[in-house]
């Protein structure tokens, strides 16, 4: 299929196996108040109204229950083993368009209105965006033997969420750099040497890593957050 020029593909990079969350599955098909993980993501996505196309990265064995699950017009696709192979799997299936915003299923209440203010931003002629919240903890960097290192400025920190925006060209030429471990797209494309833009994020665009987070995430499913 092939964008229009100035349209957003979405990819969902969902192929994570969810060891944190240690609940014996593939974390984006955790059931959360009766939908899976990756639905809620979806939706919201859908929701935004700013997305006009949407590709999931699924582990391969679960790629055909997947396209069962979702929307006919939802692209299915296999990741790999790091998240940098999974989201260059659902890069390879963008064609044409103009920006993209990478999102974390593991992000599953994200507000659809964060995700059209990233999209708002591309739009506006940032070539890379980036939703980020104040951290709470002083953060302190340690080495190997966990003796500490450093303590840096709390102010200057920020926790960054997804999803995070980017024209098409920049990430793939970000991609084309990567090593396999990176965890942050926004990290490749500054090691290019480009500037990210941040805006303010959302507290419940939080990634759902750890059985605490999956409990905070049900809570919120059950007093009514769509
Ligand atoms: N992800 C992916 N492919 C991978 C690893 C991660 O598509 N090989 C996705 C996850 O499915 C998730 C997002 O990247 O939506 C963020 O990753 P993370 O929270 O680390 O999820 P997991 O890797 O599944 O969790 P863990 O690290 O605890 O195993
Ligand atoms: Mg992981």
């Amino acid at each position: 299929m092939t964008e229009s020029f100035d349209s957003v593909v979405a990819l969902v990079p969902a192929a994570g196996q969810g060891m944190r969350l240690g609940e014996g599955m593939p974390k984006a098909f955790v059931d959360l108040g009766g939908r899976v993980m990756l639905s809620r993501a979806v939706d919201g996505l859908l929701r935004s109204g700013v997305v006009d196309r949407v590709v999931v990265i699924v582990p391969e064995e679960l790629v055909d229950s997947t396209r069962t699950m979702l929307p006919a017009d939802v692209t299915v696709v296999a990741g790999g083993s790091e998240r940098t192979e999974s989201v260059r799997a659902g890069l390879a299936m963008v064609d044409g368009a103009q920006y993209v915003l990478v999102h974390d299923a593991a992000r599953a209440l994200t507000p659809p209105s964060l995700i059209a203010r990233v999209a708002a931003e591309l739009r506006s002629g940032r070539t890379a965006v980036v939703p980020v919240l104040p951290v709470a903890d002083t953060i302190k960097t340690v080495d190997i033997l966990g003796a500490v290192t450093g303590t840096p400025e709390r102010s200057e920190l920020r926790a960054v969420q997804t999803p995070q925006g980017f024209t098409v060209d920049l990430l793939r030429r970000a991609y084309d750099e990567a090593d396999d471990h990176a965890t942050d797209d926004a990290g490749l494309v500054e090691r290019l040497g480009e500037r990210v833009r941040t805006i303010v994020g959302e507290p419940t665009a939080f990634k759902i890593t750890t059985p605490l987070d999956l409990m905070l995430a049900r809570a919120l499913v059950e007093e009514g957050t769509p």
